[in-house]
């Protein structure tokens, strides 16, 4: 199997109703039995979000999150392959918010405070994520 990693962010559609609860019982429901792991983070505005597991299976799961209306915008920045995953034990690890320790996170390897796309750069991404998750 082809193990590759799959990263994107959206913007939250306003129009169309969220609950995160709901988003992340789908999330494990579908994502464990494919072996699909990573991690998702929700700052209110945007979702980040990282996906690993065989080829096929993130290709599949990416295409169907595309078309979810609870989302808009997508931009993926990065599909690669990897020889191991970063986030190996969630089946989607959930982190919302951006309490004063997020912050502190995204100020280590970013301009400013949160996520802003004009700064954004993939592997700085992935620090931030792992960072995160190390905290959940
Ligand atoms: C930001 C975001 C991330 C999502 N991530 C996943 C995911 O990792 N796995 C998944 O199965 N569905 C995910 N979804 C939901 C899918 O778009 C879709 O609603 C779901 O896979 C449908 O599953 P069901 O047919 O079992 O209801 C995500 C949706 C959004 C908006």
């Amino acid at each position: 199997m082809s193990l590759c990693r799959l990263v994107y962010y959206s913007e939250r559609n306003p129009a169309v109703a969220l609950d995160t609860r709901t988003l992340i019982a789908t999330c494990h429901k579908n994502n464990a039995p494919r072996s699909l792991t990573g991690m998702l983070h929700y700052n209110g505005t945007y979702f980040l979000q990282v996906l690993e597991g065989g080829r096929a299976d993130v290709s599949a799961i990416y295409h169907r999150i595309a078309t979810d209306p609870r989302h808009i915008n997508l931009i993926l920045i990065g599909c690669m392959d990897v020889r191991e995953r970063l986030f190996p034990t969630w089946s989607m690890g959930l982190h919302e918010g951006m309490g004063d320790r997020t912050k502190e996170i995204f100020l280590r390897y970013f301009p400013k405070e949160r996520f802003d796309p004009e700064s954004i750069n993939v592997d700085s991404l992935l620090d931030v994520m792992q960072d995160i998750a190390t905290e959940l």
